[in-house]
């Protein structure tokens, strides 16, 4: 079994290298060249109309194809943005922003929100309480005790840690934890979008889900979303004029108090203009799954299947450093689509990804940590590790 038919483009283009980071950017399938294609003869065919266009076809499909993937069961709920910072930043924008508020998070959260939450924690604009997500084992357990005990205003993880691969296996606990309905919770789900199978049906009321189409849903930049919980009437200060699509709340009105009125759905969290390109490309990926029968179930079993011949590849090597006692994930079952690997210092994380990538092996490192990525356009035959070699 062999997915690389769909990946001829990339594998072409990169034919001389072994790409193992899939889980930062992953390849695009063919369909997606044609979909870009697509998008300039609509803007062409539609030029004034496009929008009108785009709302009525691209955006339901999109809306029904993810609620259907993650079961929220309110394909309305779902929307589009850029990029996830976006979102993030238009969830935290709900917040009286005059006055401090909580927000309980984990050491190991992306960039988008580790940034962000630090900066606003220089201005005092924040109160950052940071839960260690080792030991992995009590995670979940010290998470919701955290909440508990400071009551935040805003919780904020990942389904799956950047800087690990952990998976949080007790999401919907963490979800349910929490006894205060006016705290906001965001779930990133980055990590798990497209790669691991992922049902927020006991969520879907409770929570946000931000994800995007940069890694497992391969189509590349520009496509994020957020699934906003059900009968929200949140009214975030950093709106555009997307977020009046739709039903409104109430009839417009010229100014006074709740003047600005927002979308029923999940569109009440939108911006404004953005390249819809990304989202033909996410289209392209999705149906050329299911007109292939791939389901996440199957991409998690082919992935991890994978990953594991990779370790068996890997034990031959007898190599001092990248080896299973250095990986930060040990049990498979709690990994997600990439190895991590800790070495002793960024130094040496940093030659080793070098002499690797002299080999033309294609990894990326986070500090001190290693990370192997790998992905549908993977077959046993891809992996050669032959040409590993130690570091000086
Ligand atoms: C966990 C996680 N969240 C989010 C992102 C992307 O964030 P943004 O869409 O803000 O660039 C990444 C990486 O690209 C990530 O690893």
């Amino acid at each position: 079994m062999s997915y690389q038919q769909f990946y001829s483009g990339f594998l072409s283009a990169n034919s001389h290298n072994q790409h193992y980071a899939c889980h930062s950017h992953y390849f695009w399938p063919d369909c997606t060249r044609d979909a870009m294609l697509a998008y300039w003869d609509d803007s062409a065919k539609y030029v004034d109309h496009k929008w009108g266009f785009f709302f009525e076809t691209l955006v339901p499909e999109l809306q029904k194809r993810i609620s259907t993937l993650l079961n929220t069961g309110a394909p309305e709920q779902i929307v589009f943005a850029p990029n996830t910072h976006e979102l993030l930043y238009r969830i935290m924008s709900c917040f009286d922003m005059t006055k401090p508020f909580k927000v309980v998070s984990t050491d190991s959260e992306f960039h988008s929100f580790q940034r962000q939450a630090s900066r606003l924690e220089e201005q005092g604009a924040i109160e950052l309480i940071t839960v260690a997500t080792q030991p992995f084992a009590t995670f979940s357990a010290r998470m919701k005790a955290a909440i508990a005990e400071h009551d935040p205003h805003l919780v904020f993880f990942s389904q799956v840690f950047f800087n690990s691969g952990y998976v949080v296996d007790d999401v919907s606990g963490i979800v349910n934890s929490v006894s205060n309905d006016n705290t906001l919770i965001v779930v990133d789900g980055y990590h798990g979008f497209m790669a691991k199978p992922t049902d927020l049906s006991d969520i879907a009321h409770r929570a946000f889900y931000l994800a995007g189409s940069y890694k497992y849903a391969q189509a590349g930049e520009g496509a994020c979303f957020a699934h906003v919980p059900s009968g929200s009437t949140l009214r975030p200060a950093y709106t555009g004029w997307f977020a009046e699509f739709g039903h409104l709340d109430k009839p417009r009105k010229i100014a006074g108090k709740d003047a600005v009125q927002y979308s029923q759905d999940g569109m009440r969290f939108a911006g404004a203009t953005m390249d819809f390109t990304a989202l033909y490309r996410l289209r392209a990926v999705l149906r050329l799954f299911e007109e292939n029968d791939l389901t996440v179930q199957k991409i998690n079993d082919y992935v991890m299947h994978i990953q594991q011949q990779f370790l068996s590849e890997l034990a031959k090597q007898d190599h001092s450093v990248l080896n299973e006692t250095n990986l930060v994930v040990k049990e498979a079952s709690c990994r997600g689509h990439f190895l991590t690997f800790e070495l002793p210092n960024a130094d040496v994380t940093q030659a080793l990804a070098a002499s690797l990538k002299e080999k033309g092996i294609l990894t990326d490192s986070r500090g001190n940590r290693l990370r192997f990525g790998f992905g549908l356009y993977h077959t046993p035959d891809y992996i050669n590790l032959g040409a590993l070699g130690e570091i000086d």
